[in-house]
């Protein structure tokens, strides 16, 4: 069976964390790369988060290349989220110290050669500030024409986690957010919290990942668990025995397009306002006259979610 290529881009973070594993250990998804971005941790504490992880799962083999350290255009860029507000995820992931290295090329050079080099459809897949992507696409605006498809977690639209207004990928860089939206990337699909809050994997569910046995199961375990008492304690949700994982939902929407249901929007990302910096703004009343920019997952399945993660990380 032809494995469908994958660039994830993180800011490992606990649900990043679950993302990757996931990508890594899909017998039907080939993970080309990690590429990493300031976003829930420092940057250095992004990749080595990342390497851990990988080293974790026996998948120290999958290159990670370390990328921006800091916002686009903001110079008063905030706290990184983990280290504001540790309850959602680990300053650094409770994991062995990491034995692999990072690459030493920066991650918008690998992105620009990779994409600009490949003879094969790579879709790619960004989960934290698109700092990465924004500035691969500065530097080589014809990337959209090599990328064939962009999954992105990331804004709101009846949910918001930073402030009233916005998401924490895109309140956290703006700029870069409004940017990748713009781009005209030909087959882009924005996953928001009002979907990924469907997908919520539970203390039960943590429980049977635990049970399993397996490394990259009872690492979920420990990262989820982390989650559903950080959401508890910080951000009330109905369910207070479940957590979202959102950006594993991501890699699931890749495999299993349907297990979010999406509609076609005009999306822009505010980088202006006072209350509403980050804000992504999508017009579901079609009232800017704008094209479509990108496929919006408004829900998800979330049954279906948990057997994805669950079948992947005990297999
Ligand atoms: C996003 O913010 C980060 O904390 C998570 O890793 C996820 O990518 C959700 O708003
Ligand atoms: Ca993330």
């Amino acid at each position: 069976m032809p494995r469908r290529k994958l660039i994830l881009d993180v800011d490992t973070g606990t649900d990043d964390a679950v993302a990757i594993m996931l990508a890594a250990l899909r017998p039907d998804l080939e993970l080309i790369a990690c590429t990493t971005v300031n976003g829930n941790c420092v940057l250095e504490r992004t990749t080595d988060n990342t390497l851990r992880t990988l080293d974790h799962i026996g998948r120290g083999d999958i290159p990670v290349y370390a990328g921006l350290s800091r916002p686009i255009a903001r110079l008063d860029f905030p706290t990184p989220r983990g280290e504001r507000d540790p309850g959602v995820h680990f300053v650094e992931m409770p994991l062995a110290k990491a034995k692999s290295k990072a690459q030493a090329t920066d991650a918008v050079e690998f992105l620009i050669e990779t994409y600009r080099n490949a003879t094969d459809e790579i879709s790619l897949v960004p989960v934290g500030p698109l700092s990465n992507v924004a500035s691969a696409l500065a530097l080589f605006p014809r990337l959209v024409e090599f990328v064939p498809e962009v999954i992105i977690m990331g804004g709101g639209h009846d949910v918001a986690n930073v402030t009233p207004a916005a998401e924490f990928n895109f309140w956290a860089d703006p700029e870069a957010a409004a940017l990748v939206l713009a781009a005209g990337f030909r087959n882009l699909t924005l996953v928001p919290l009002d979907a990924t809050h469907k997908a919520v994997i539970s203390f039960e569910q943590c429980s049977a990942l635990r049970a399993s046995g397996r490394p990259a199961a009872e690492a979920a375990a420990v990262f989820i668990e982390k989650r559903i008492q950080g959401y508890r304690a910080y951000q009330r949700l109905d369910n207070h025995d479940a957590a979202p994982v959102h950006d594993a939902l991501c890699v699931a929407a890749l495999l299993q397009p349907d297990i979010v249901e999406t509609c076609r929007h005009f999306v822009a990302v505010e980088t202006a306002g006072a209350l509403t910096i980050g804000r992504s703004v999508i017009d579901t009343s079609f009232r800017s006259g704008k094209a479509a920019n990108a496929r919006v997952a408004f829900n998800a399945d979330t049954a279906r979610f948990g057997r994805f993660v669950l079948e992947t990380l005990m297999a």
